[in-house]
């Protein structure tokens, strides 16, 4: 039985998957504080808002959510964390009713700073600079139950100050968890009942880089290979440049490594690249991807892209499309350029019209409904591994491959077990199948 004079708290979680595990980490610590994790809708006591400013649409909803809990309980703590608390407490101290904003540190004293609090007085603001942290905040998460796949955040911050690029001025520097305490934290997670681990970083090629004795993301996979009995381990988004030999020659000989690579490229234009300070060409780009499909033919390749960036002339465009198009992705994310106050790309010249913006992201957006389904065109008939995730309201059960396919099937499931799935018919972002054991 819950105690019903437990606090409450409810969690909200904007952006990409770093916030994600951060919120799910900042959850168990609010259990192990005796509060109760209630939903966002619901009147809670206090109401946490992790945010995200990599786009201006990022602080947008930040802002609407953070009203939306204002609304639901004016009584209630208004907590706002995150990218665009580091950035900009200023934007969030106008709005009446924040009561505490913590950037992206000290999130570990996060529940000390509530206690100290009392709601009425003035927002406090509890940003520090960013730019000289050195230490990694370890927030653990495995208190999580019924849960089938783990974000492990293992780096955060990042130093490569792409031109477009405000989150190097959020996250700061680039931090490692230790081995040690990845492997720690791997084997709860294991033990709690994950069966997948997402490696995740603000920028994880560079993990290891700030530790001693030169380990790097090869080595840190391969000890949680040999040291962890996780069924599954997979990469979150990884650089072109840092795909080395090695890592590729681990995925294809480890059944337990999911074939599965997100390589932001951002741009298909090569005169772009080098404005937004990408350090590669389309040609280097080309030959990675040629490479890693040479060795594993089933690799589910996945991408970042932006389009509009200021420059980005329409034969700037048309390249973009076509290349993106010649190495066909799996799945893609696609961004309308977003100027980021004091970031570089801010100031150039030529910014692109937002209806064209608009335009643009739509061409490309048929690009990734392509590319999903002619990949996804390859398997129907075959049987595939999925592990089970969610259950579907209106039933059945959603989960994913190895190398990333969504699939969803109606018959028996459970959450957190593998089932072999015989692949049927393409929907327009998932793979409809069904159970085949006999895997015929
Ligand atoms: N405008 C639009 N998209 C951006 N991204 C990063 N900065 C911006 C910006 N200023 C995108 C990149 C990155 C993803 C997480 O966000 O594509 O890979």
């Amino acid at each position: 039985m819950k105690n019903v004079a437990n606090p409450k708290a409810a969690f909200y979680t904007l952006g990409c998957k770093v916030n994600q595990n951060e919120t799910e980490a900042l959850g168990a610590l609010f259990k192990e504080h005796a509060y109760q994790v209630v939903d966002f809708d619901e009147v809670a006591d206090v109401y946490i808002i992790n945010t995200c400013t990599v786009t201006h649409l990022g602080d947008r909803k930040s802002r609407q959510v953070i009203r939306r809990a204002i609304n639901t309980n004016p009584e209630a703590l208004i907590v706002v964390t995150g990218c665009y608390a580091q950035t900009s407490p200023g934007e969030l101290e106008q709005i009446s009713g924040v009561d505490l904003i913590v950037g992206t540190r000290d999130r570990a004293r996060i529940v000390d700073l509530i206690q100290e609090h009392k709601k009425g007085k003035k927002p406090v603001t509890h940003v520090s600079n960013i730019l000289t942290v050195s230490d990694f905040e370890e927030l653990p998460v495995d208190r999580l139950i019924n849960r089938t796949r783990a974000f492990l955040k293992v780096q955060e911050g990042c130093e490569q100050f792409c031109t477009y690029c405000i989150i190097p001025y959020a996250r700061g520097p680039s931090r490692s968890r230790s081995i040690e305490n990845t492997l720690l934290e791997a084997n709860k997670l294991t033990a709690a009942g994950f069966k997948e681990i997402i490696l995740t970083g603000i920028h994880l090629g560079a993990y290891g880089k700030d530790l001693p004795n030169k380990v790097d993301l090869v080595y840190l996979c391969k000890q949680l290979l040999e040291q962890t009995n996780i069924e599954r381990l997979r990469l979150g988004s990884i650089e072109p440049t840092e795909i080395v030999d090695e890592l590729i020659s681990l995925m294809k000989e480890n059944p337990r490594f999911c074939r599965d690579l997100h390589i932001p490229l951002q741009n298909g234009d090569d005169e772009i690249l080098k404005q937004m300070h990408r350090p590669y060409t389309t040609k280097d780009f080309r030959d990675i991807v040629k490479k890693i499909r040479d060795k594993i033919p089933d690799i589910g390749i996945s991408s970042d892209i932006m389009v509009g960036f200021p420059g980005e002339e329409q034969n700037n465009f048309a390249s973009s499309l076509s290349f993106v198009k010649e190495i066909g992705f799996m799945g893609l994310h696609v961004f309308k350029y977003s100027p980021r106050k004091g970031t570089p790309a801010s100031k150039f010249p030529a910014q692109v019209s937002s209806q064209e913006k608009e335009k643009r992201s739509k061409a490309m957006l048929e690009l990734a409904e392509q590319g999903f389904k002619s990949f996804a065109t390859n398997y129907l008939g075959e049987t595939l591994d999925v592990l089970v995730e969610t259950a579907w309201p209106q039933g059945g059960w959603e989960g994913h491959t190895d190398n990333n396919l969504r699939v969803v099937f109606s018959g028996e499931g459970e959450k957190g077990i593998i089932v072999p799935i015989k692949l049927k018919a393409l929907e327009k972002n998932y793979v409809q199948g069904e159970p085949n054991y006999s895997r015929n």
